[in-house]
């Protein structure tokens, strides 16, 4: 179905454990890309609880650039999280070493965009925007970027001056409908309405405020009872559909490809 990239202006809002989320509730077979430069994989260390040894997957796939080989190391380069759909592409183990991987963003896009023909989705957790190293290609060629925020007036004076900035961005490669937010915390206190008046962004999906479910996702917490239920599983579902809608959306709005045009 889509490439959607989920990324924040500032004050972990909660990214990778709704990335995270939305991978292990999505529906089809899904790869979870940790692209976040900060360095140290949160989810080896935290949903995975050290268990997984750090790996050095994406400076591999640096190197296999060069050598052409992308498409093919791919695969080798991603853990299968156990009794689920979800490919792991864990993140950089250091922050030094995200500078290296700036010529790999703009390839590995193509590659990831080419996954779509195996039937798997991509989800990438880019974490905060403008570090250096940061995956700005995968943003920019996402069917869908989501600006994550919370919706408290802190996190969005943080999040105005970046949406702002991607706005301007996604409107001048024609891609305005590839940009969303993702509110974290729906009503805490504000609603989408107003965010969306703040930002100047559509609300393109919400997920509820539960914080023990959501220390599962983030750290690797003991799930609370009837977890698969609970509120935070319950909004993450619904923002998956909300998701495909807008990812739908968009791609009705471009032309067809020339091959498909009648004569
Ligand atoms: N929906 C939620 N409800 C309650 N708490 C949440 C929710 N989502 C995330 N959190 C909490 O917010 C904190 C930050 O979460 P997370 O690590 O996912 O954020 P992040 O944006 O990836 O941060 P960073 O920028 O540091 O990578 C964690 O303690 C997590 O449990
Ligand atoms: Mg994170």
């Amino acid at each position: 179905m889509a490439l959607i990239v989920l990324t924040s202006a500032s004050g972990s809002p909660g990214v990778t454990a709704t990335a995270l989320g939305l991978a292990l509730t999505w529906a089809r077979p899904v790869l979870l890309v940790e692209a976040d430069p900060t360095g140290g994989s949160s989810i080896l260390a935290g949903y995975l609880r050290g268990r997984t040894a750090p790996t050095d997957s994406l400076i591999e796939l640096a190197l296999a650039h060069r050598e052409g080989r992308l498409g093919e190391a791919l695969a080798q380069a991603t853990i299968g999280i156990e009794g689920t759909e979800v490919s792991l592409l864990p993140g950089t183990r250091s922050h030094t070493q995200a500078r290296a991987l700036a010529p790999l963003w703009q390839p590995l896009t193509a590659v990831l965009k080419g996954l779509e023909r195996t039937g798997q989705d991509v989800i990438v957790d880019a974490g905060r925007l403008g570090l250096a190293g940061w995956p700005e290609p995968l943003l920019y060629a996402a069917d869908l970027c989501l600006i994550t925020t919370r919706s408290d007036l802190v996190s969005l004076s943080g999040a105005r001056s970046w949406a702002e900035t991607l706005r301007a961005g996604f409107e001048s490669v024609g891609g305005a409908s590839s940009l969303g937010l993702l509110m974290v915390g729906q009503g805490e206190p504000y609603g989408p309405r107003e965010v969306r008046k703040v930002l100047q962004v559509p609300v393109t999906a919400t997920v509820a405020w539960d914080e023990p479910a959501a220390r599962v996702f983030a750290k690797g917490g003991p799930a609370p009872r009837r977890f698969d239920s609970c509120v935070l599983v319950r909004s993450l579902k619904a923002a998956r559909a909300g998701i495909e809608t807008a990812v739908a959306a968009g791609r009705a709005e471009l032309p067809a490809p020339a091959a498909g045009r009648p004569m």
